[in-house]
């Protein structure tokens, strides 16, 4: 169940996904109440201009219990990768990872993310530069990648093996290809590949979004670990429920009341960390992914997104709780 990234040991195998403009601390904070057993933080651009905007720094924040805490770097130059991994470092991170997987094109046109992944050239001069930064520093960096480019070049083996070599302590795969960007299904065989043809641990990623998921996924890669990403918007609890089944507890799920505190918990910690006006606003997008689907909810759904005043947001959550009796 336990796994090490270089010298943390991370007691389980459920992982938060990064995920930009959502996995914030707030929101990493819940989601390891409910047991997620490691979180990166959202994805930073390694670019000083960038990484220093206020929009990057509000990004970096880690709650002081996180353990271990890790931020995600984005780029293609070595040389501003291992200076960014150093300003990360100095910022609190304790784990850096580098993000090879992302598919958005303003990400690929300037080669960074999952473009990485069809110029293995300048990925390798990537990978040995941040490996041996993190070697030399005793900072585990970590990869997280795709499973190739495109059907045709499936080359996530390869990349694993040269962060292996480079001195990488995890390779997480989502299983799609950078064509596929999020359309049709996860596959698990490459992923097994990986698995069979590294020895530092890998994380299965893409479409994990049940303990039975979790239990195959497993098995058939034989992966350390699992990460979740869009499973868990609006349902932090995932993990808790996952675990419950996972332990004989097969029809656990939390109730509808212990959704709705949390969710007003969730809210308290998001306009303490972004304050007003920001966090009102951007909290309607976990309100949206919470409450879609719940009973009544298309009722207030329009008001719920005018409201630009904490307070009025926080009135009319709890009016629509108390109204379906679950507070
Ligand atoms: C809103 C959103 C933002 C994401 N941002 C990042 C990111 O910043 N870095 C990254 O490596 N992957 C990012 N991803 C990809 C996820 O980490 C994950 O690999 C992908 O969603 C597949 O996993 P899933 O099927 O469990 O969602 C993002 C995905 C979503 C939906």
């Amino acid at each position: 169940m336990a796994f090490t990234i270089g010298q943390y040991r991370i007691e389980g195998n459920l992982i938060l996904a990064p995920m930009a403009g959502v996995t914030d601390a707030p929101f990493r904070h819940i989601c390891r109440l409910f047991g997620a057993d490691y979180a990166v933080g959202e994805m930073l651009a390694s670019a000083p201009q960038l990484r220093e905007s206020r929009k990057s720094l509000s990004r970096l924040g880690f709650y002081e219990n996180e353990a271990p805490r890790a931020v995600q770097l984005l780029g293609a130059d070595p040389k501003t990768l291992v200076k960014a991994l150093d300003w990360a470092s100095r910022s609190g991170a304790q784990i850096v990872d580098f993000n090879m997987g992302c598919p958005a094109k303003k990400v690929c046109n300037v080669a960074c993310g999952s473009a990485l992944m069809r110029d293995e050239a300048l990925a390798g001069e990537i990978i040995q530069a941040l490996g041996a930064a993190a070697v030399e520093r005793q900072i585990p960096v970590t990869l997280k990648c795709r499973t190739g480019w495109d059907g045709e070049h499936k080359n996530a083996v390869r990349i694993a093996r040269m962060a292996e070599d480079a001195g990488f302590s995890l390779v997480t795969v989502h299983g799609r290809t950078r064509a596929q960007g999020f359309e049709g299904e996860a596959e698990y065989d490459t992923i097994a590949e990986v698995a069979r043809a590294v020895s530092i641990p890998v994380v299965a990623n893409g479409d994990i979004d049940s303990a039975n998921r979790v239990q195959a996924v497993l098995r058939y890669t034989n992966a350390s670990a699992v990460m979740i990403g869009r499973a868990a918007l609006g349902r932090p609890w995932i993990f808790k429920e996952i675990k419950e089944r996972l332990k004989g507890n097969t029809s656990f799920e939390l109730s509808r009341p212990e959704k709705a505190r949390s969710i007003l918990t969730h809210r308290r910690w998001h306009l303490a960390h972004y304050g007003e006006p920001c966090g009102t606003l951007t909290f309607r997008k976990h309100l949206l992914w919470y409450l879609d689907g719940w009973p009544g909810f298309e009722e207030v759904r329009a008001a719920l997104c005018a409201a630009s005043s904490a307070q009025d947001q926080e009135s009319l959550l709890i009016a629509y709780f108390q109204a379906q009796g679950w507070m």
